[in-house]
């Protein structure tokens, strides 16, 4: 009996010291590792820690370095880097390690925390700084201050994590164009994704707005392409710019701070994807030379005014923003381009972009019916491909591959196109039938530019993507080929993102919902558990003063008419547990005022539904004061 009993109690300690797949509360990890079992104690890092490094990789040196930085500032220890040539590792100490383990790939790693040491090892030195990044995550929030915390204990649980990611492909995208970001922007927006395990930039450089890239030997897009009137208010409905009007508002990169930001991202395990956006997109460009266009004329820089109208069948240009097809001269134009593109960006793609060309122009361009006699063209999409196919052969001259938004499939896809899938996945999956490789980036998971809550309390966008939505990304759709499904991107596209805070508002915590989807197994995604650590990441953020949205905790409102004619309103939260508390007499609710049950019939002359969520008898969304007649247009737009 003894025997058993001792037997019992020795399972027991097995089990609690190394506890089963473990969501636990303690530890808030994003994106969530492939297996991660927690066990007894804590590491407790102290002034005397050292960063024992156990190969003279350069690279993993380099990481070692990024964590004795990032460990020392908030601690005001020391932890240095310490070359240690032995397999045994020092009490104390944080190990990194060089070993091969098949499971890992090129950018895994382990990690084990026990009480009297902490060991970090990777096929890769990616692999070290993506377990940095997961180490620490596990250290208590106040290791992202950036001025030292006193009396603190720096405690990391006890775990053993293994982990690699779902996808080589991990990106974020940035539009640089609409707005322009500064060299230290991007180094700064570089920082924030590797904590997610991004390991990819693309940069939209050129657009209507600006062209964001010094080309030499084409200097007037960066004197003229990169400046443009600054307006303020709402993108589309803005005064066009005066030929008199002084055009002081924009940027661009000078070739020297490409390489310093390729760098940059380098020593993060970062690649950079440029986009050259072609042949629409392109005002900036024919603002710089406008004999790249099919259209005489003068051109200007867009300055937020409307220019192309949207119908179902596509878009109408009222200015001509695209270059010409038919005309030699943007052949040799892109040539100059991308030929200098392809030696800045080490990169072994190029985006080109080929979204959203209207084609009215080009229709009435005398070049482009000649152009279509002779190539024996059908209709504009043939004309599109003709071009595309031409860009590709200009790409794949430099030694790169070209990648291009969706459209690039009408009219024939090029050869050998990497297709990015953004009006939702079906261009992917065309692509993909085709033998094509895709990256998806479906604008309804992962354009995180668009409105994260109720459109009247938001920052204004074209829709309105929330997180729970962007959580559901799952990039391979059923049927395809995932071999041919390289990863996901989210998109930072930036009309209305009209500075660093405003980027990361729109970005978290979208951004992390999009880092799970492309880093963790499919089957270890948990929304409410997610959002569990979301919070988590908020607080760490509060400590960085990174701006991020919270608009998760509040509900969205769908606006009908019900049977009798009455306007109803139903409330719909996406965090669980929350209660919602509303009035209908314009003073502000809380949680003494009536709880939402069901759907609310709107009283007669009431004004405004003001409504608040509660957790645990605490608020925790904002107040909105949505207004009656606001409902009541939502019925007619059938918006909901
Ligand atoms: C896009 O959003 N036009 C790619």
């Amino acid at each position: 009996m003894k025997k058993v009993l001792i037997a019992a109690l020795f399972i027991l300690m097995f089990f609690q010291v190394f506890s089963q797949e473990d969501h636990g509360s303690s530890v808030s990890l994003i994106p969530i590792p492939v297996s991660m079992h927690t066990g007894q104690g804590k590491f407790m890092l102290t002034k005397n820690a050292l960063v024992e490094l156990k190969t003279n990789n350069a690279d993993a040196k380099r990481v070692a370095g990024f964590l004795s930085k990032k460990l020392s500032v908030a601690t005001g220890y020391k932890i240095p880097v310490k070359f240690v040539n032995t397999a045994s590792h020092g009490t104390g100490n944080i190990s990194l390690a060089i070993v091969q383990d098949a499971t890992l790939g090129n950018e895994g790693y382990k990690l084990i925390v026990n009480s009297n040491s902490v060991l970090l090892s990777a096929n890769k030195p990616a692999g070290l700084f993506y377990g940095m990044q997961t180490l620490v995550q596990l250290l208590p929030k106040e290791i992202e201050s950036k001025t030292v915390v006193s009396n603190k204990t720096w405690k990391i649980p006890s775990v053993t994590i293994i982990d690699y990611p779902r996808f080589g492909w991990r990106a974020l995208m940035f539009d640089v164009s609409r707005h322009f970001f500064t060299k230290d922007e991007v180094k700064t927006f570089i920082d924030n994704m590797v904590k997610y395990k991004y390991n990819l930039l693309h940069l939209h450089l050129t657009d209507d707005q600006g062209w964001r890239i010094e080309i030499k030997g084409l200097p007037n897009l960066t004197k003229v392409g990169a400046w443009r009137a600054k307006r303020e208010g709402a993108w589309g409905n803005t005064k066009a710019p005066d030929p008199s009007e002084p055009k002081t508002y924009g940027g661009f990169y000078t070739q020297d701070d490409i390489k310093e930001i390729v760098q940059y991202a380098k020593d993060r395990f970062v690649n950079i994807l440029p986009e050259i956006d072609v042949p629409a997109h392109s005002m900036a460009a024919v603002a710089s030379y406008p004999e790249l266009s099919c259209t005489p004329g003068t051109y200007a820089v867009n300055a937020g005014e409307e220019f192309q109208v949207w119908g179902k069948d596509g878009n109408q240009a009222l200015i001509d923003n695209t270059l010409c097809p038919a005309n030699e001269k943007v052949y040799t134009f892109l040539d100059t381009v991308f030929t200098q593109v392809a030696q800045l960006f080490p990169f072994e793609y190029i985006h080109i972009g080929g979204d959203e060309a209207a084609k009215n122009f080009w229709e009435k361009s005398d070049a482009v019916q000649a152009l279509m006699q002779r190539e024996d063209l059908k209709n504009m999409e043939e004309v599109q491909s003709y071009f595309i196919k031409r860009v590709e052969k200009i790409v794949e001259s430099k030694g790169k591959k070209m990648i291009g938004w969706d459209e690039i499939l009408e009219g024939g896809l090029a050869p050998n196109a990497t297709v990015m899938s953004w009006r939702g996945m079906e261009g992917g999956i065309a692509a993909a039938k085709e033998g094509h490789h895709v990256i998806m980036a479906p604008m309804d998971y992962t354009y995180v530019d668009l409105m994260q809550g109720d459109p009247y309390v938001e920052p204004p966008e074209f829709a309105t993507l929330l997180l729970n939505q962007s959580y559901k990304f799952e990039p391979i759709p059923n049927g395809v080929d995932p071999n041919l499904i390289l990863g996901g991107e989210a998109c930072l596209w930036s009309e209305h993102t009209t500075n660093m805070r405003a980027g990361e508002y729109l970005l978290w915590p979208r951004g992390m919902a999009i880092a799970e989807s492309v880093w963790s197994p499919k089957e270890k995604k948990n929304w409410p558990d997610f959002v569990r650590r979301v919070e988590y990441q908020f607080e760490r953020m509060d400590i960085e003063k990174i701006k991020y949205s919270r608009s998760m905790y509040d509900p969205s409102f769908k606006a009908s008419v019900d049977e009798n004619g009455q306007l109803k309103v139903e409330l719909e939260t996406e965090v669980p547990d929350l209660d919602i508390y509303y009035s209908f007499d314009e003073t502000n609710p809380d949680e003494f005022y009536p709880k939402y049950e069901k759907p609310l019939i709107i009283p007669k002359d009431a004004l405004h539904l003001k409504v608040i969520t509660y957790r645990n008898g605490k608020p925790i969304g904002k107040q909105i004061n949505m207004p009656i007649e606001e409902l009541i247009k939502r019925t007619r737009t059938k918006k909901g």
